[in-house]
């Protein structure tokens, strides 16, 4: 699991991460969610849907990556991941239909597929489910909170568990009342006025959604457990800047806190300090002229600075977290949107650079 803040690296990192090891000789599916358009376009990833595909190994060869295991890839499509699970649970297709055609339906899946977080992880249960990979790499949401999606299952099942649904759902409760028979003639009234049938709407949907509830806490108990699992690991990817280092020491805390398993740290897109190899300004405008040289100079100076700052936060990471794993992928020139690029960071990951 890539968690982290968003921009940080985490589908640069899932990616490379499956690259690698699918490179080595494993059976990987990676689940990237809203890829960077070029890194979609270089993996064929826009061709692919909701469900993993086979990428062609000739895009890696061509690189020099030779794959001796499998890489499947598919982009999290988080509302046909909802239609999936509801076509999954209903008891029969006239329910499924039913549901999949409301009206209530389609605002509310919107609505909690467009959180993204719990339909990551339905979809990390379908593929574990299947017992057809050797290892999953998940992306996560571009995340306002990276912890949104820790508690997702925990929030759909308090959802499904909580009094409002349950007020809804009894025959005599609220729902009962506002939807049984003596709202028939304010029913009418209001279709007839708003020519829409709501009420109907509202009414088919906790109806055909009560028989799914069971079904639906059970699934997200079980990606719960899926997440706490001993063979489940996170990785906490952050950038060296302050306010992604500061949200990764929250996260980290939270994971903790919740019995996570944490594997390590990915620090991404760190500075390094030019090496001039010894030439100061003198030697430099000798070779370069004087307006030429006091640029690269300046240049120079500056990513100086900026190296010793990352250098700064990754030690305050480092230091708050107690030294766990960690790996430094450098800041590239340019942005990480092709297989070549892939390598690179895969490398670093490795510790084989
Ligand atoms: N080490 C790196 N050097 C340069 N650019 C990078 C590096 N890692 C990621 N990027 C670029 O940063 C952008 C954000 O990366 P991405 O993996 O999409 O982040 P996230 O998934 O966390 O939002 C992408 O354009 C990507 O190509
Ligand atoms: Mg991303």
């Amino acid at each position: 699991m890539c968690a982290g803040s968003g921009g940080v690296g985490k589908t640069t990192t899932a990616a490379a991460l499956a690259m690698g090891a699918a490179a080595e000789g494993a059976k990987v599916a990676v689940v990237t969610i809203d890829p960077a358009r070029r890194l979609a376009n270089s993996l064929g990833l826009e061709e692919l849907g909701n469900e993993p595909r086979l990428i062609d190994p000739e895009r890696f060869s061509a690189h020099g990556v030779e794959m001796r295991g499998e890489l499947w890839a598919l982009m999290l499509d988080a509302k046909r991941t909802f239609d999936e699970l509801i076509e999954h649970l209903a008891p029969d297709a006239r329910t499924r239909d039913e549901v999949l055609s409301n009206r209530i339906y389609e605002q509310l899946s919107n609505a909690v597929a467009g959180s993204q977080e719990f339909t990551a992880i339905a979809k990390l249960y379908d593929l574990d489910a299947s017992g057809e990979f050797d290892l999953l790499v998940l992306d996560t949401p571009p995340a306002r909170n990276a912890l949104d999606f820790l508690d997702a299952p925990a929030r759909l099942t308090g959802f499904f568990q909580g009094r409002a649904i349950k007020v809804f759902l009894r025959p005599a409760g609220l729902g009962g009342r506002i939807l049984g028979r003596g709202t028939g003639v304010a029913a009418g009234l209001l279709r007839r006025v708003t020519g829409v049938d709501l009420l109907e709407d509202l009414s088919v949907f906790f109806r055909a959604l009560g028989g799914m509830i069971d079904g639906f806490v059970a699934r997200a108990d079980r990606v719960g457990a899926l997440l706490a699992d001993p063979g489940t690991t996170f990785l906490i990817v952050t950038s060296p800047r302050h306010d992604p280092v500061e949200e990764a020491i929250f996260f980290h805390r939270k994971l903790r806190d919740a019995q996570m398993p944490f594997g390590g740290l990915v620090v991404n897109r760190m500075h390094t300090a030019p090496e001039l190899n010894g030439s100061g300004p003198e030697e430099l405008a000798g070779e370069l002229g004087a307006a030429l040289a006091g640029r690269v100079a300046t240049a120079a100076s500056e990513l100086t600075a900026l190296a010793r700052r990352d250098a700064a936060n990754v030690e305050h990471l480092r230091a708050t977290l107690g030294d766990p794993p960690l790996v430094i992928v450098p800041e590239r020139h340019d942005d990480v949107h092709d297989v070549e690029g892939l390598a690179h960071v895969r490398a670093h990951l490795w510790g084989d650079a």
